[in-house]
């Protein structure tokens, strides 16, 4: 039934970007709806994605402590085991108890949550399958798609995540054993970071990846030195490989690959196979073509810089448009558009968005990469500090990794911070921060930084752009 009273805003899928967006348009004063089809708000990032994920990393670098670094410092553990099945309730409860937050908060800022399947009826009509069945017209002035991305099938590899033998991101989650090998196809952010969850717990891992390496968009002096740092941690790479075919046996998975340019095949067995070789928009069913909303080559919306698409009353943002597939970008995006609908001046800056990887160490960036500078003609200078002279990295025993930070080599205002060290996902902080600033590397160079914190090798990477650091 439609109802007599329209909505201002309804946002179709409510992960970080259509959650946040119908909590900001509920705050900006806005009639506004959610419609979710999962059972849970939150989205990929809640259920499948950031938040689970971090929670095995977080219960797997405990075990590696426990059963590698703790006897050094004098303390013995006995036997140390690890029951996979309580590692996955604790990751559950996490889950559970966040996406409940959200439903919490929904309710608290007055946004309706409609549980079900949502359809583009017209520019002002979304027409919900509910998921208790029946369906529900929602009257509204403008429509947000939040709806998402999911994996990108791997032809020659079909995923089957309920036999938990070839199994993507969704099932690395949810292993019911450690795996004695694991193969990841894909070297990419959910390759590393899920083998670096099943290579501490045991499993024997190797990444097999199309390109000459690894996270191919990052920083190459950053990806050399992440790729020791995870060989040191027994990770086994073979690149410039393809997976051509793969055939499921009573023990496990066997692969044949060959050269990413051909030549002669080979074979490998595994216990479980990831695959993870990158996500796609999801927009299926949605109505878009119906509508005459366009999508590009690669499947997604096409907006303007304010979110619109080409129907007026139509908005989309995150996973489903152009740009890195991250929470932090779905949510920022879910803001400016909803002030923006709201009449305010919402924005983006898109050359200040941090990644970060959740391996041991981190990785993170933000920025320009030294090569994108570099193929640009931008004149830059470059300034580094190694974690080894870092005195905060050496009392916990992090050495690994270094601070690079690239400045315009006529302003010095910072262009690109490159970390792979203890917390770097957190530091990166500070860079994109003065980046919004627009500040220079000696900005923060000159900022005073507590003494012993690791947040000093950041200042002394800047003092490096500009003169010497003190300490290296
Ligand atoms: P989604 O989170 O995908 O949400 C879309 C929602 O819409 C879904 O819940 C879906 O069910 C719903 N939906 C779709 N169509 C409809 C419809 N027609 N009607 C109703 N509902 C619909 N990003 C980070 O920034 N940090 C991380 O650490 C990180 N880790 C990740 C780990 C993994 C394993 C994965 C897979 C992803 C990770 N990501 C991470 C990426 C992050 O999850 C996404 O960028 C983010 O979730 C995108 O948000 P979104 O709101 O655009 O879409
Ligand atoms: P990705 O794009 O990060 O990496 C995919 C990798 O697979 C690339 O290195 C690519 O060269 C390689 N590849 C592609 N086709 C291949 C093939 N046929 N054979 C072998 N290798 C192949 O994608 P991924 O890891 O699946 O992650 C998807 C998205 O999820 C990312 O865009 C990322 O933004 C997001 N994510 C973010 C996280 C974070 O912020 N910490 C964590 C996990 C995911």
């Amino acid at each position: 039934s439609a109802s007599a009273d329209p909505y201002d805003v309804v946002v179709v899928g409510g992960g970080p970007g259509g959650y946040v967006a119908a909590i900001k348009s509920s705050q900006l004063g806005l009639k506004t709806a959610v419609v979710e089809s999962r059972g849970k708000l939150g989205g990929t990032c809640l259920n499948v994605g950031c938040i689970p994920s971090k929670a095995l990393l977080h219960s797997s670098h405990l075990y590696h402590e426990a059963t590698h670094n703790m006897a050094s410092h004098g303390i013995s553990v006995g036997d140390v085991s690890m029951d996979v099945g309580k590692m996955m309730e604790n990751k559950d409860s996490k889950v559970e108890g966040l996406t409940g937050g959200i439903e919490y908060l929904c309710k608290k800022y007055k946004v309706d949550y409609i549980k079900g399947f949502g359809k583009l009826g017209g520019p002002n009509t979304v027409n919900v399958d509910l998921t208790e069945g029946g369906l529900q017209s929602l009257e509204t002035r403008n429509i947000v798609i939040a709806t998402g991305s999911e994996v990108t099938p791997l032809p020659p590899v079909p995923v089957d995540n309920a036999q938990q033998k070839i199994v993507d991101s969704t099932g690395a989650l949810e292993l019911k054993e450690v795996p004695k090998s694991l193969v990841l196809i894909g070297g990419g952010v959910i390759g590393l970071e899920m083998g670096s969850v099943w290579a501490r717990l045991g499993s024997k891992v190797t990444v097999v990846e199309f390109l000459d390496r690894v996270c191919p968009s990052m920083d190459h002096e950053i990806t050399k030195a992440f790729t020791r740092v995870l060989k040191k941690q027994g990770l086994k790479f073979k690149l410039k490989t393809k997976v051509t075919s793969s055939e499921v046996t009573e023990s496990g998975v066997k692969l044949t690959m060959e050269p990413s340019k051909g030549g002669a095949s080979s074979t490998m067995e595994a216990d479980v196979v990831l695959v993870a070789t990158g996500r796609r928009p999801f927009t299926a069913n949605l109505g878009c073509d119906e509508l005459g909303i366009s999508l590009d080559k690669m499947g997604r919306i096409e907006v303007d810089p304010h979110f619109r698409t080409a129907v007026p009353s139509v908005f989309a943002i995150g996973d489903c448009i152009s740009g890195p597939m991250l929470a932090h970008k779905a949510e920022e995006e879910g803001i400016a558009c909803v002030e923006g609908i709201a009449g305010f001046a919402g924005h983006v800056n898109y050359d200040a968005i941090p990644g970060v990887v959740y391996t041991y160490p981190e990785v993170a960036e933000v920025g320009k990469t030294e090569e994108a500078l570099k193929e640009a003609g931008v004149a830059y200078n470059k300034g580094t500090f190694p974690f080894s002279a870092n005195s905060r990295a050496s009392c916990v025993g992090d050495k690994d990794g270094m601070v690079k930070i690239l400045s315009d080599k006529e302003t010095d205002r910072i262009l690109g911070a490159h970390i792979l060290g203890p917390n770097a996902g957190e530091m990166i902080a500070e860079v994109v921060l003065a980046m919004e600033y627009g500040a220079s590397s000696e900005d923060i160079a000159r900022t005073c930084h507590a003494h012993p914190t690791l947040s000093e090798a950041l200042k002394e990477a800047c003092m490096a752009t500009y003169d010497k650091p003190i300490h290296f």
